[in-house]
Protein backbone atom coordinates (compact mmCIF):
# COMPACT_ATOMS: atom_id res chain seq x y z
CA UNK A 1 0.00 0.00 0.00
CA UNK A 2 1.38 3.35 -0.72
CA UNK A 3 1.64 5.76 1.76
CA UNK A 4 -1.09 7.82 3.25
CA UNK A 5 -1.10 11.23 4.57
CA UNK A 6 -3.20 11.11 7.44
CA UNK A 7 -4.51 13.93 9.72
CA UNK A 8 -5.37 12.60 13.10
CA UNK A 9 -8.73 14.75 14.61
CA UNK A 10 -8.77 13.68 18.35
CA UNK A 11 -9.19 13.87 21.94
CA UNK A 12 -5.91 12.28 23.95
CA UNK A 13 -7.42 10.28 25.81
CA UNK A 14 -5.85 6.60 26.84
CA UNK A 15 -7.33 4.59 23.89
CA UNK A 16 -6.77 7.93 21.16
CA UNK A 17 -2.78 7.51 22.65
CA UNK A 18 -2.87 3.79 21.72
CA UNK A 19 -4.02 4.97 18.12
CA UNK A 20 -1.49 7.54 18.16
CA UNK A 21 1.15 5.10 18.50
CA UNK A 22 -0.41 2.77 15.64
CA UNK A 23 -0.26 5.64 13.53
CA UNK A 24 2.83 6.77 14.14
CA UNK A 25 4.72 3.35 14.36
CA UNK A 26 2.98 2.23 11.19
CA UNK A 27 5.52 2.68 7.58
CA UNK A 28 2.35 2.92 5.11
CA UNK A 29 1.26 6.09 7.38
CA UNK A 30 2.45 9.53 6.92
CA UNK A 31 1.04 11.26 10.46
CA UNK A 32 0.76 15.19 8.58
CA UNK A 33 -1.23 16.85 11.74
CA UNK A 34 -2.79 16.11 14.93
CA UNK A 35 -5.85 18.35 15.97
CA UNK A 36 -7.48 18.20 19.04
CA UNK A 37 -10.54 18.48 20.40
CA UNK A 38 -13.10 18.53 23.50
CA UNK A 39 -14.12 15.19 24.57
CA UNK A 40 -12.59 12.91 26.68
CA UNK A 41 -11.40 16.00 28.78
CA UNK A 42 -10.89 20.06 28.25
CA UNK A 43 -9.32 20.80 24.75
CA UNK A 44 -7.02 22.37 27.44
CA UNK A 45 -5.89 19.10 28.34
CA UNK A 46 -6.27 16.93 25.19
CA UNK A 47 -3.93 19.54 23.46
CA UNK A 48 -1.25 19.12 26.40
CA UNK A 49 -1.39 15.43 25.81
CA UNK A 50 -1.06 15.64 22.49
CA UNK A 51 1.99 18.05 22.52
CA UNK A 52 3.39 15.39 25.58
CA UNK A 53 2.86 12.61 23.67
CA UNK A 54 4.84 14.23 20.04
CA UNK A 55 7.58 15.07 22.75
CA UNK A 56 7.98 11.88 24.72
CA UNK A 57 7.78 9.64 21.74
CA UNK A 58 9.33 11.75 18.95
CA UNK A 59 6.33 12.95 16.72
CA UNK A 60 6.87 15.12 14.55
CA UNK A 61 3.46 16.26 13.08
CA UNK A 62 2.30 19.62 14.04
CA UNK A 63 -0.47 20.10 16.54
CA UNK A 64 -3.36 22.37 16.08
CA UNK A 65 -5.71 23.37 18.66
CA UNK A 66 -9.48 22.63 18.16
CA UNK A 67 -12.83 23.47 19.31
CA UNK A 68 -13.66 23.59 23.06
CA UNK A 69 -16.82 22.59 22.71
CA UNK A 70 -19.73 21.79 20.40
CA UNK A 71 -21.04 23.76 17.49
CA UNK A 72 -24.41 24.26 19.01
CA UNK A 73 -22.33 26.76 21.65
CA UNK A 74 -23.60 24.58 24.47
CA UNK A 75 -21.13 23.27 26.90
CA UNK A 76 -19.07 20.42 26.33
CA UNK A 77 -18.86 17.44 29.08
CA UNK A 78 -16.04 15.08 29.38
CA UNK A 79 -15.62 11.57 29.31
CA UNK A 80 -13.08 11.43 33.42
CA UNK A 81 -14.85 8.84 34.76
CA UNK A 82 -13.05 7.14 31.98
CA UNK A 83 -9.83 8.52 31.17
CA UNK A 84 -8.92 10.30 33.98
CA UNK A 85 -9.32 13.73 35.29
CA UNK A 86 -5.94 14.23 32.57
CA UNK A 87 -7.04 11.86 29.92
CA UNK A 88 -4.29 9.61 30.05
CA UNK A 89 -5.71 7.52 33.03
CA UNK A 90 -4.08 9.59 35.70
CA UNK A 91 -0.75 9.00 35.09
CA UNK A 92 1.37 11.52 35.56
CA UNK A 93 3.12 13.49 33.01
CA UNK A 94 6.06 15.25 34.26
CA UNK A 95 9.07 17.24 32.89
CA UNK A 96 8.43 20.49 30.57
CA UNK A 97 6.81 20.11 27.36
CA UNK A 98 8.75 22.38 25.00
CA UNK A 99 6.60 21.75 21.65
CA UNK A 100 4.14 23.93 21.24
CA UNK A 101 0.58 23.75 18.84
CA UNK A 102 0.61 25.82 15.96
CA UNK A 103 -0.97 29.24 15.78
CA UNK A 104 -4.10 28.00 13.58
CA UNK A 105 -7.32 26.81 14.81
CA UNK A 106 -7.87 22.52 13.93
CA UNK A 107 -10.81 23.40 11.40
CA UNK A 108 -8.52 26.14 9.57
CA UNK A 109 -4.89 23.86 9.73
CA UNK A 110 -7.59 21.07 8.61
CA UNK A 111 -8.75 23.26 5.09
CA UNK A 112 -5.34 25.03 4.91
CA UNK A 113 -3.38 20.80 4.82
CA UNK A 114 -6.38 19.33 2.37
CA UNK A 115 -6.42 22.28 0.19
CA UNK A 116 -2.50 21.55 0.34
CA UNK A 117 -2.52 18.28 -1.11
CA UNK A 118 -5.62 17.72 -3.21
CA UNK A 119 -6.87 14.51 -3.00
CA UNK A 120 -4.32 12.51 -1.30
CA UNK A 121 -5.74 13.63 3.05
CA UNK A 122 -7.26 10.95 4.97
CA UNK A 123 -9.30 12.45 8.11
CA UNK A 124 -8.94 10.62 10.62
CA UNK A 125 -11.51 11.64 13.30
CA UNK A 126 -11.87 9.48 16.66
CA UNK A 127 -13.11 12.34 19.38
CA UNK A 128 -16.03 14.87 18.78
CA UNK A 129 -17.05 15.47 14.92
CA UNK A 130 -16.77 19.36 15.54
CA UNK A 131 -13.50 20.64 14.01
CA UNK A 132 -14.40 18.29 10.01
CA UNK A 133 -18.08 20.59 10.80
CA UNK A 134 -16.13 23.56 11.90
CA UNK A 135 -14.10 23.23 8.07
CA UNK A 136 -17.06 22.01 6.37
CA UNK A 137 -19.31 25.25 7.68
CA UNK A 138 -15.78 27.37 6.56
CA UNK A 139 -14.90 25.96 3.22
CA UNK A 140 -17.76 23.31 2.28
CA UNK A 141 -14.99 22.55 -1.03
CA UNK A 142 -12.57 20.60 1.00
CA UNK A 143 -15.29 17.86 0.78
CA UNK A 144 -14.32 16.58 -3.17
CA UNK A 145 -10.75 17.56 -1.95
CA UNK A 146 -9.86 14.86 0.70
CA UNK A 147 -9.22 11.30 -0.07
CA UNK A 148 -12.05 10.12 2.61
CA UNK A 149 -12.77 10.56 6.05
CA UNK A 150 -12.82 7.53 8.50
CA UNK A 151 -14.31 8.14 11.57
CA UNK A 152 -14.68 6.32 15.41
CA UNK A 153 -17.93 7.09 16.30
CA UNK A 154 -21.59 5.99 16.39
CA UNK A 155 -23.18 2.33 16.55
CA UNK A 156 -25.68 1.05 14.60
CA UNK A 157 -27.27 -2.30 16.06
CA UNK A 158 -24.86 -4.87 14.63
CA UNK A 159 -23.64 -7.69 17.25
CA UNK A 160 -26.51 -5.91 19.62
CA UNK A 161 -24.57 -2.51 20.07
CA UNK A 162 -26.33 0.71 20.21
CA UNK A 163 -24.79 3.07 22.59
CA UNK A 164 -21.98 3.55 25.20
CA UNK A 165 -22.96 6.78 27.23
CA UNK A 166 -27.29 6.60 26.80
CA UNK A 167 -28.79 3.32 25.87
CA UNK A 168 -29.04 4.36 22.08
CA UNK A 169 -25.85 6.89 21.26
CA UNK A 170 -22.06 6.59 21.27
CA UNK A 171 -19.79 8.84 23.08
CA UNK A 172 -18.20 10.55 20.18
CA UNK A 173 -21.59 11.37 18.42
CA UNK A 174 -23.85 12.14 21.79
CA UNK A 175 -21.04 15.09 22.62
CA UNK A 176 -21.68 16.95 19.18
CA UNK A 177 -24.82 15.38 17.01
CA UNK A 178 -25.50 18.50 15.24
CA UNK A 179 -21.62 18.50 14.02
CA UNK A 180 -21.87 14.56 13.20
CA UNK A 181 -25.31 15.66 10.86
CA UNK A 182 -23.46 17.97 9.03
CA UNK A 183 -20.46 15.75 8.20
CA UNK A 184 -23.16 13.18 7.24
CA UNK A 185 -24.55 15.18 5.22
CA UNK A 186 -21.02 16.22 3.07
CA UNK A 187 -20.36 14.32 0.18
CA UNK A 188 -17.13 13.04 1.03
CA UNK A 189 -16.88 9.01 1.70
CA UNK A 190 -17.03 8.18 5.23
CA UNK A 191 -16.07 4.97 6.90
CA UNK A 192 -17.70 4.64 9.95
CA UNK A 193 -16.54 2.42 13.31
CA UNK A 194 -18.68 1.99 15.53
CA UNK A 195 -19.38 0.24 18.79
CA UNK A 196 -20.61 -2.64 16.67
CA UNK A 197 -17.19 -4.00 15.93
CA UNK A 198 -15.17 -1.52 18.38
CA UNK A 199 -16.83 -3.30 21.11
CA UNK A 200 -16.52 -6.93 19.85
CA UNK A 201 -12.65 -6.42 20.44
CA UNK A 202 -10.57 -6.56 23.54
CA UNK A 203 -7.24 -6.29 24.44
CA UNK A 204 -7.14 -8.46 27.93
CA UNK A 205 -4.48 -7.55 30.86
CA UNK A 206 -1.92 -10.14 29.44
CA UNK A 207 -2.11 -9.11 25.90
CA UNK A 208 -1.02 -5.48 27.50
CA UNK A 209 1.38 -6.61 29.34
CA UNK A 210 3.42 -8.41 26.59
CA UNK A 211 3.02 -5.14 24.93
CA UNK A 212 4.65 -3.64 28.13
CA UNK A 213 7.41 -5.91 27.70
CA UNK A 214 7.96 -5.82 24.24
CA UNK A 215 7.31 -2.63 22.84
CA UNK A 216 9.31 -0.65 24.55
CA UNK A 217 8.49 3.14 26.03
CA UNK A 218 5.23 3.10 23.80
CA UNK A 219 4.11 -0.25 25.48
CA UNK A 220 5.42 0.63 28.98
CA UNK A 221 3.24 3.23 28.81
CA UNK A 222 0.28 1.73 27.43
CA UNK A 223 0.21 -0.36 30.13
CA UNK A 224 0.48 2.73 32.51
CA UNK A 225 -2.26 4.62 31.17
CA UNK A 226 -4.40 1.95 30.32
CA UNK A 227 -4.61 0.75 33.92
CA UNK A 228 -7.83 3.48 35.20
CA UNK A 229 -9.27 2.93 31.60
CA UNK A 230 -9.00 -1.08 31.98
CA UNK A 231 -10.55 -0.54 35.51
CA UNK A 232 -13.85 1.26 34.30
CA UNK A 233 -13.97 -1.94 31.29
CA UNK A 234 -13.23 -4.39 34.22
CA UNK A 235 -16.51 -2.79 36.34
CA UNK A 236 -18.36 -3.04 33.66
CA UNK A 237 -17.60 -6.67 33.76
CA UNK A 238 -15.90 -7.00 30.00
CA UNK A 239 -12.66 -8.94 30.15
CA UNK A 240 -10.60 -6.24 28.81
CA UNK A 241 -10.63 -3.14 27.21
CA UNK A 242 -12.45 -1.77 24.02
CA UNK A 243 -10.55 -1.51 21.16
CA UNK A 244 -11.97 1.91 19.97
CA UNK A 245 -9.96 4.33 18.40
CA UNK A 246 -7.31 1.65 17.45
CA UNK A 247 -9.68 0.34 15.16
CA UNK A 248 -10.23 3.46 13.11
CA UNK A 249 -6.56 3.70 12.67
CA UNK A 250 -6.15 -0.11 11.53
CA UNK A 251 -9.13 0.51 9.03
CA UNK A 252 -6.73 2.92 7.06
CA UNK A 253 -4.32 0.40 6.00
CA UNK A 254 -6.46 -2.63 6.22
CA UNK A 255 -9.77 -2.42 5.72
CA UNK A 256 -9.91 -6.09 4.55
CA UNK A 257 -10.52 -6.57 8.55
CA UNK A 258 -13.82 -5.50 8.15
CA UNK A 259 -17.34 -6.01 6.93
CA UNK A 260 -19.22 -3.27 5.81
CA UNK A 261 -22.67 -2.21 4.77
CA UNK A 262 -23.94 1.96 2.49
CA UNK A 263 -26.39 4.13 3.42
CA UNK A 264 -27.07 7.52 3.95
CA UNK A 265 -26.92 8.56 7.75
CA UNK A 266 -28.51 10.93 10.03
CA UNK A 267 -28.16 11.74 13.88
CA UNK A 268 -30.93 12.55 15.99
CA UNK A 269 -30.24 15.60 17.54
CA UNK A 270 -32.73 16.43 20.10
CA UNK A 271 -35.09 14.03 22.45
CA UNK A 272 -34.69 10.56 23.56
CA UNK A 273 -32.83 9.54 21.18
CA UNK A 274 -30.06 12.15 21.33
CA UNK A 275 -27.19 11.55 19.49
CA UNK A 276 -28.02 8.44 18.04
CA UNK A 277 -26.99 6.71 14.32
CA UNK A 278 -29.07 5.47 11.63
CA UNK A 279 -28.47 4.34 8.58
CA UNK A 280 -30.37 3.83 5.62
CA UNK A 281 -29.41 0.40 4.33
CA UNK A 282 -28.85 1.12 0.54
CA UNK A 283 -30.38 -1.95 -0.81
CA UNK A 284 -33.48 -1.39 1.00
CA UNK A 285 -36.47 0.29 -0.41
CA UNK A 286 -38.18 3.00 1.89
CA UNK A 287 -41.38 5.10 1.24
CA UNK A 288 -39.31 9.06 0.81
CA UNK A 289 -38.03 9.85 3.83
CA UNK A 290 -35.17 12.15 5.69
CA UNK A 291 -32.65 10.33 4.11
CA UNK A 292 -33.56 11.25 0.59
CA UNK A 293 -30.55 13.46 -1.38
CA UNK A 294 -28.18 12.19 1.53
CA UNK A 295 -24.93 11.14 0.33
CA UNK A 296 -24.42 6.98 0.98
CA UNK A 297 -21.42 6.28 3.30
CA UNK A 298 -19.86 2.81 4.71
CA UNK A 299 -20.18 1.75 8.53
CA UNK A 300 -18.33 -1.50 10.07
CA UNK A 301 -20.49 -4.42 10.57
CA UNK A 302 -18.37 -7.26 11.35
CA UNK A 303 -14.55 -7.24 12.30
CA UNK A 304 -11.81 -9.97 12.56
CA UNK A 305 -10.75 -9.03 16.15
CA UNK A 306 -7.35 -11.30 16.19
CA UNK A 307 -6.20 -10.56 12.91
CA UNK A 308 -6.73 -6.83 14.35
CA UNK A 309 -5.09 -7.41 17.80
CA UNK A 310 -2.24 -9.28 15.86
CA UNK A 311 -1.67 -5.97 13.51
CA UNK A 312 -1.69 -3.48 16.20
CA UNK A 313 0.59 -5.63 18.34
CA UNK A 314 3.35 -6.31 15.27
CA UNK A 315 2.99 -2.63 15.10
CA UNK A 316 4.13 -1.49 18.00
CA UNK A 317 6.59 -4.16 18.46
CA UNK A 318 8.47 -1.16 16.18
CA UNK A 319 8.72 0.54 18.95
CA UNK A 320 10.71 -1.95 21.08
C1 LIG B 1 -14.98 6.88 22.06
O1 LIG B 1 -15.20 7.74 23.16
C2 LIG B 1 -13.97 8.09 23.76
O2 LIG B 1 -14.07 7.95 25.14
C3 LIG B 1 -12.93 7.18 23.19
O3 LIG B 1 -11.68 7.82 23.08
C4 LIG B 1 -13.49 6.77 21.85
O4 LIG B 1 -13.08 7.68 20.86
C5 LIG B 1 -15.67 5.55 22.35
O5 LIG B 1 -17.04 5.72 22.48
CA1 LIG C 1 -11.30 9.34 21.24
Amino acid sequence: MPVQKVIYDTDPGVDDAMALFFLHYHPDIDLIGITTGHGNASVEITTRNALYLEQRFGIAAPVARGAAGPVTGQDAHHASGVHGENGLGEVELSGDIDVQAVDLPAHRFIIETVRRYPGEVRLLAVGRMTNLALALREDPGIAGLVKDVVIMGGAFGYNGHLGNVTPCAEANIYGDPQAAEEMFAARWPISVIGLDVTHEVLMSRDYLQRLAAEAGDAGRFTWEISRFYENFYINKGLAGISVHDASAAIYLVAPELFETRTGPIKVVCDGLAFGQTIQRPAHVGFPPNEWDGRPAHRICTAVKGRELLALYRETLLRAG
